[in-house]
């Protein structure tokens, strides 16, 4: 904290700024349901500072002017807890991983993951994202309608088993695939939420059954690292980077790798699905977009190798990212009181910057509510106007393999098939877990490419 701190704040404001007066359990259930429009009522009425109270006593104020983002995102991390904030995820992701680690724990857990996932190293990874990604349209359907999103999910979760875990044997790909259903499906998506469901009653009740599919998972992981750490030569998925080359292993034993992990699974699999749900309905709905993509992509079957000279295709990634970014807050909880200008924030509030409310805000991006990938080909905003990765010390570790997936997926996908939206779906989301996703799951049609023309 900066010198003098104390004055300062003994002369500022102590309230809190005002929120909706709805009664802590109606706000719960309206940010649960439908986070999107009840930010977007609540900055409507109360500006870009206000203050969300939930069941439990937990108080959250969201702020969204750019200046603030930035205080937040650079206050002290001795401050400004992140791990404090997720401690609900701690049965899921273990009690090593980064999500719910602060201070020197979490640095020493960070600095082995930053450098597997620098953006050159991503390259590495274009043609197995595309193969697979292949293999999955290969399977869709030809003229009836299918959710998107749930082809996405198969898509992503194999990337994440072949090019995060290194995974190649059939059968436990298999096991895998199924164990990261159990842990993930319909209750585990609200486990995270409601303690009182997180009690074993046998193998058949949500919590037994999670427990269960998770042990299983965790021996499967555990095989993959002792494999990697025997034979990482010539393998080029993160594990073995991490094992061979930053000596994670040394530095968080095994069972720190292995919460590692869960946390790359839990926190690249449903974000990156959702993220390519709404890039494809954004894509598909708005006119124009596909046939610049499509000019840019050339003709013939997409090249991985080109993806850094692909600018409109990146462009295309972002603006999906800032009006749907798929979490729509950033968590932070403070360990003392701070500082906002001219506010003191109480110790023990959450102080939150939504990225959401930033990036639909006319004042920092004009015409907001227009999908316009343009807005990107020119200077990149700021780090506090555009951030549907978070910021500061706990920037997403796996943005740029993100940001490289959705463009080998879109690039592969396009080039390959006619898609058209099935009906005119909606632009409105439906929550799973933390995540934002379409609420119809983007529905779509095949057909082979120029077979309409
Ligand atoms: C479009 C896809 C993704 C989005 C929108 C996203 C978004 C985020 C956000 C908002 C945070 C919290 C940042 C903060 O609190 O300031 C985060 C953290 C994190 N993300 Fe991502 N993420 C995505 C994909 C991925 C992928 C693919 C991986 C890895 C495979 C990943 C790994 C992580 C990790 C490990 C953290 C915790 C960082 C820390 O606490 O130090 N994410 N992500």
């Amino acid at each position: 904290m900066p010198s003098g701190r104390g004055s300062i704040l003994r002369s500022l404001p102590m309230a809190l700024p005002p929120g909706p007066r709805l009664p802590p359990l109606l706000q719960t259930l309206a940010w649960i349901r439908r986070p999107g429009p009840f930010l977007d009522e609540c900055a409507r009425r109360h500006g870009r500072r206000f203050t969300l109270r939930f069941v439990g006593g937990r108080t959250f104020l969201i702020v969204s002017d750019p200046a603030d983002v930035q205080a937040v995102f650079r206050g002290p991390p001795e401050v400004f807890l992140s791990g404090q904030a997720n401690q609900g995820f701690r049965p899921f992701l273990g009690e090593h991983s980064l999500f719910v680690l602060d201070g020197e724990a979490h640095r020493a857990h960070r600095r082995p993951l930053l450098g597997p996932f620098r953006g050159e190293r991503m390259r590495a990874y274009g043609e197995l994202i595309r193969d697979l990604s292949l293999q999955e349209v290969g399977r869709w359907p030809r003229g009836r309608a299918f959710p998107l999103e749930a082809a996405m999910h198969e898509v992503t979760l194999e990337v994440i088993l072949r090019a995060i875990f290194g995974e190649r044997e059939p059968g436990r790909l298999a096991r895998a695939r199924e164990l990261v259903e159990r842990m993930t499906g319909r209750a585990g998506a609200v486990l995270p939420f409601v303690g009182a469901l997180r009690r074993d009653l046998g193998p058949w009740s949500p919590w037994g059954g999670f427990l269960a599919a998770r042990a299983r998972f965790h021996t499967l992981l555990v095989e993959a690292i002792r494999e990697a750490h025997r034979a990482p030569q010539g393998r080029e998925d993160i594990l073995a980077r991490l094992v061979a080359e930053e000596g994670a292993l040394g530095t968080w034993g095994e069972e720190g790798l292995r919460d590692e992990l869960m946390t790359l699974l839990g926190a690249g699999h449903e974000t990156t699905t959702a993220a390519l749900a709404w890039a494809f309905l954004r894509v598909l709905r708005t006119p124009g977009v596909l046939g610049r993509i499509r000019e840019e992509l050339g003709e013939g079957p997409f090249d991985p190798g080109r993806v850094a000279s692909l600018r409109y295709l990146e462009a295309v990634v972002q603006e999906t990212l800032r009006l749907h970014p798929p979490i729509p807050i950033a968590l932070r909880w403070l360990a003392a009181p701070a500082a906002l200008d001219g506010l003191e924030v109480p110790a023990g509030t959450h102080v939150c910057p939504s990225p959401w409310l930033t990036h639909r805000d006319p004042r920092v991006h004009p015409d907001p509510l227009r999908f316009r990938p343009e807005r990107f080909l020119g200077p990149r905003p700021t780090a506090s106007a555009f951030y549907p990765f978070g910021g500061g010390g706990r920037l997403c570790v796996g943005a740029p393999f993100a940001v490289y997936e959705m463009q080998v997926i879109l690039a592969t996908v396009l080039a390959r098939v006619d898609l058209r939206l099935a009906g005119t779906p909606t632009l409105r989301a439906r929550r799973k877990g933390i995540i934002t996703t379409p609420v119809h799951g983007t529905p779509v049609v095949v057909s082979p490419r120029g077979a309409g023309s």
